[in-house]
């Protein structure tokens, strides 16, 4: 059975075929339009995505080494993200399978982010629990079945991501700001700072990060770092690593801290980490270091499979089609689909 995956909900713009579950291509085109303006601009990323989708497709393709023809379903995300940036992907999609008279499946791009947790060996077991760290969302979820997601928490303001990206745009960094602060935190000095964890009710599974993004903008103020008036930071190398491992510490302390609130509330020996902020060399070092200690068996993609991509939409799509589930061509996009 060959899939095609089809990802656009956001700056990357990405298609893979899995073949009866295997990965057989996984091509992803980041637009580099955006790192000028150290943000995603939505109609540059439409636009970059109308530009893209047949090349990367085709790629897919011919890396798969098969033809248009030989595809059995088309996978293709519906939501949640930038509503032009969706429609150019599901349009596409839609009128692929339409042509080919093969399904049409619409995937939610927060479960292909859980489910990019199957794409290797081994496979997780059920009941799993999984934090979802992307640069939009930031839930826990307990999964107790394939599509029967109880959702713990999730942040009240900014997700993991996007506060790794707004430090690292108040520290002079590029975007995304992410893979830049994990690099240079290996340098620097996590204890250098004590920011403020928001560890919010004793009880609660939910997450916020804008305190721990507001404090580091204090910090530098206070320092004399970044002027009130002005964007324009001055700081030198070695303190500059420091911040960035103390944010670092702080943000990873706090993920931490809900994992081992769930681990002592649900019964669950398989516990998975997903989304971009999985490709985290600290959240990865600590949540080893976690499921040693606790006995659980831990579960995180391959890099490639961390961030947006096309493999994780097209296992959806073969999981779904196993069970019997495909979309009606009237399904429409969706910004804000929840999981
Ligand atoms: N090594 C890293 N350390 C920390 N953050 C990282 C790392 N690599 C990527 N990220 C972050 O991951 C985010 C991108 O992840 P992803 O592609 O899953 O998010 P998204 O698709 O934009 O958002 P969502 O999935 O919520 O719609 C960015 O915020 C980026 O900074
Ligand atoms: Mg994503």
């Amino acid at each position: 059975m060959n899939v095609l995956g089809i990802e656009t909900s956001c700056d990357e713009t990405a298609a893979a075929v899995l073949q009866d579950g295997i990965v057989k291509s996984n091509i992803i085109s980041s637009q580099l339009v955006h790192q000028k303006y150290g943000g995603v601009v939505p109609e540059l990323a439409s636009r970059a995505h109308q530009r893209l989708i047949v090349p990367v497709v085709e790629e897919a393709l011919h890396i798969a080494g098969i033809k248009k023809e030989q595809l059995e379903s088309v996978a293709v995300t519906y939501g949640p993200g930038l509503v032009g940036a969706l429609l150019v992907g599901l349009n596409f999609a839609k009128a692929l399978a339409y042509g080919l008279k093969i399904p049409f499946i619409g995937v939610n791009h927060m479960e292909a982010h859980l489910y990019s947790n199957f794409i290797d060996e081994p496979k997780p077991n059920f009941p799993l629990l999984c934090l979802i760290v992307s640069g939009g969302h930031t839930q826990l979820v307990l999964v107790r079945q394939f599509f029967h997601h109880q959702l713990l928490g999730e942040t009240l303001d900014d997700a993991a991501g996007e506060a790794f990206d707004k430090v690292a745009k108040m520290l002079g960094l590029g975007f995304p700001g992410g893979p830049i602060i994990d690099k240079l935190a290996k340098q620097g000095n996590p204890d250098f700072v004590k920011f403020p964890r928001s560890f919010l009710d004793e009880d609660s599974f939910d997450f916020s990060f804008s305190g721990i993004k507001t404090s580091v903008l204090y910090w530098l103020r206070g320092h004399k770092i970044l002027p009130a008036d002005s964007q324009q930071i001055t700081i030198n190398h070695e303190l500059l690593t420091n911040l960035c491992a103390s944010f670092q510490a702080a943000v990873v302390d706090v993920l931490i801290e809900k994992i081992m609130r769930a681990l002592r509330k649900f019964e669950v020996k398989d516990v998975a980490v997903a989304g971009g902020v999985s490709a985290n060399s600290e959240l990865r070092r600590r949540t080893q270091e976690l499921a040693q200690r606790q006995g659980f068996k831990l579960h995180i993609p391959k890099f490639e499979y961390c961030t947006d991509n096309g493999a994780m939409i097209a296992m959806v799509g073969w999981l779904k089609l196993k069970g019997g589930i495909r979309s009606d061509f009237g399904l429409n996009a969706v910004a804000n689909l929840s999981l």
